[in-house]
């Protein structure tokens, strides 16, 4: 019997790749079991989905908090750590985190991103990467630090860019090489000693 880590998933919208966490995260020799999923938006189509699946879900709305981002963040670390949770991993989560989040939990909160970092940073990636001529594209699992979609790399897919791609055909399958990766991504993290947390800021 493997120990697993407890795991809270951030997401902001229908939570595919969270859906494919909780999937894999039920087999028994999988280093991490999923605690918590935690949406910044009450509608997330991904909290239905996450509750269906018998994973506590969480609401905290950013809208009332207006631009006091720390005081959001001070709450979803709340809940975070009301759940022992000890590795966040990020799916989806439509917000910039300040310094805050990020320190507490660095070494220890992944994000996905759909380009082969560091290449195409930031939205709209696949028709970025059409744009640009790209004849290969993918997604990327990375440990988030302060800089967006900068910190160390845990794990890249790579799929083809053909001829007649459009940016809905790219990205239905970059991320389907997503789904394949995050899993893999995530089992690599809990599998390793982590990073005490850093609790004093
Ligand atoms: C994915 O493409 C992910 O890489 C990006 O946002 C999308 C989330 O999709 N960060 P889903 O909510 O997991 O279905």
């Amino acid at each position: 019997m493997v120990t697993k880590r407890r795991v809270g998933i951030l997401i902001s919208g229908r939570g595919s790749n969270m859906a494919c966490l909780v999937e894999a995260a039920r087999a028994p020799d999988y280093p991490a079991e999923i605690v918590l999923v935690l949406a910044n938006k009450p509608e997330a189509g991904g909290l239905a989905t996450a509750a269906a699946a018998g994973i506590a879900t969480v609401a905290i709305d950013h809208r009332p908090f207006g631009q006091d981002r720390a005081a959001h963040e001070a709450a979803v670390d709340a809940a975070l750590r009301a759940h022992d949770v000890e590795i966040v991993c990020l799916a989806g989560y439509m917000r910039l985190l300040t310094p805050y989040l990020v320190s507490r939990w660095a070494g220890r909160m992944l994000n996905i991103h759909p380009s082969l970092l560091p290449e195409f940073k930031g939205l709209h990636t696949h028709a970025r990467a059409i744009a640009a001529g790209e004849t290969e594209h993918g997604c990327t699992v990375h440990l988030v630090t302060e800089d967006l979609d900068s910190g160390p790399v845990l794990m890249q897919a790579r799929v083809d860019v053909r001829p007649d791609d459009t940016e809905a055909t790219l990205s239905a399958r970059v991320l389907a090489a997503e789904h394949r990766l995050y899993p893999e991504a995530l089992r690599k993290l809990a599998s390793q000693p982590l990073p005490t947390a850093d609790l004093t800021s």
